[in-house]
């Protein structure tokens, strides 16, 4: 049991460096089994789901080593191409092996991924561009089996610019023969950061960053050092909680340039938000301003912010209306946020939030990763004590929300901590 404990409203100030990017390194490490070589990768999260996918690496026989936020791989030894599943079950991002385990072995075999429980998430996308490349896939209880004599490069069109099915097919790409091209790509900054990994193994990658990505397959692939870029997502959750604080807060460790469409939204809200070369400062006084948000893909407003957002304007001045446009079971949380005081009413894709001066506080059961971010948020505006249960999906994604969000003066500690699970 995780569990975190809010003593209510404090203005937050200070400085909070921002930990290595989550959906940014676990791509990082599958594509690391890429080549035979050791990579090491550095400013690496200490979070749960970097050690099930360490775990999920050892298991195939590649050993792992986290020291100090270093990552070393070598996937000399790897012998196994089926994926343990009681780990998969834990995270999404496993699905991404079966493209890089394509590649280099020929063969993988996975059960289906869990994750978040934020919607329906199937892998038809990655499936069928697997498929497009010359893979044999097999869906069988509950389990896809795959395998390919040899990969070759197509045109492959995705139906959606999703973000997992565009990494699975760079992975498997990378060492196919020929050349491929992935229109409707997903734009997010973590392609940018696997294409930008993959090329400096020895890729052959052009486009990222546009819906065009076109990659030349290469005999093989050499082993590198790479640092992993600052995570987005936990900055936007920084600032939306400098708000939420009315605070004046400065976040080190950072890509401004990935935030774009987040500062657009904050500032709509009443934040003056000024960005530096790797910082951003952000203040905030009084209430936030009722907003018109939706979500979409990259570069729109990120769904992983949504519900923190949608927690800061519980308390804004008027009435806000947010619309979810990517994953269909993000608002469990608005229950969450309505067990905390909190005026929300949801109609499909569409939420409605009125807001109010301060919220009561409560108890409330963190049900996803951004989810648990925002229930954290609604805290810091509470006049009350807040207490979240379940925080060990906080800790898939946060090294220490606590800790950080301590620096800037928050009142806010784990009653109840989740050992940290490393990789046995
Ligand atoms: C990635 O998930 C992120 N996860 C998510 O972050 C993020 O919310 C999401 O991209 C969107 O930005 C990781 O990077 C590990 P998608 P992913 O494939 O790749 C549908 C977090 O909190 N779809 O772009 O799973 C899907 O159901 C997490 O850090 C299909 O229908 O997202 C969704 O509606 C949560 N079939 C939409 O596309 C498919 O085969 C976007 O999903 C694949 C996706």
């Amino acid at each position: 049991m995780s569990v975190i404990h809010i003593g209510g409203f404090r203005r937050l100030c200070g400085r909070i460096p921002v930990q290595g990017s989550k959906n940014g390194v676990l791509p990082l490490m599958a594509a690391s089994v890429l080549s035979e070589e050791t990579t090491v990768l550095t400013n690496v999260p200490a979070i749960q789901d970097v050690f099930c996918m360490m775990g999920i690496l050892d298991f195939m026989g590649s050993s792992c080593l986290l020291e100090n936020g270093e990552l070393t791989i070598s996937p000399r030894d790897m012998g196994r191409t089926d994926l343990p599943a009681c780990r998969v079950k834990q995270m999404r991002s496993s699905v991404i092996l079966l493209g890089a385990l394509l590649g280099r072995f020929g063969q993988a075999s996975t059960c289906y991924p869990g994750g978040c429980s934020i919607g329906k998430r199937p892998v038809d996308y990655h499936i069928c561009a697997l498929r497009q490349l010359g893979a044999e896939i097999e869906e069988e209880g509950g389990c896809i089996r795959a395998k390919a004599v040899r990969l070759s490069g197509t045109e492959i069109r995705l139906p959606y610019p999703s973000v997992g099915a565009t990494e699975n097919v760079l992975l498997a790409s990378v060492l196919a023969e020929g050349t491929t091209v992935i229109r409707g790509a997903a734009r997010e900054p973590e392609i940018e950061e696997l294409c930008l990994f993959l090329r400096t193994m020895g890729a052959g990658i052009e486009g990222e960053g546009t819906d065009r990505i076109t990659v030349r397959g290469r005999k093989r692939l050499h082993g590198c050092r790479y640092r992993t870029v600052g995570d987005r997502i936990v900055a936007g959750t920084y600032l939306i909680a400098a708000m939420a604080g009315r605070g004046d807060v400065e976040l080190t460790g950072v890509k401004p340039a990935h935030l774009e469409s987040v500062f657009h939204m904050l500032r709509k809200a009443g934040a003056a938000v000024s960005p530096g070369e790797d910082r951003i400062r952000i203040r905030m006084e009084g209430r936030p301003r009722p907003l018109w948000a939706e979500t979409g893909p990259y570069p729109g407003f990120p769904t992983d912010l949504q519900s923190p957002l949608m927690a800061l304007l519980c308390c804004g001045e008027g009435e806000s209306r947010i619309r979810e446009t990517v994953f269909e079971g993000r608002y469990g949380t608005a229950l969450e946020l309505g067990r905390l005081g909190a005026d929300i009413s949801v109609a499909g894709e569409e939420a409605v939030i009125r807001g109010i001066p301060i919220l009561p506080g409560g108890t409330a059961a963190a049900r996803d990763l951004r989810g648990g971010a925002a229930l954290v948020t609604a805290g810091l505006q509470s006049e009350g004590e807040t207490i979240i249960t379940d925080c060990f999906h906080i800790e898939r994604g946060y090294e220490d929300i606590c800790r950080d969000l301590r620096l800037a003066g928050a009142d806010i500690r784990w009653l109840e901590r989740k050992a940290k699970e490393k990789k046995e």
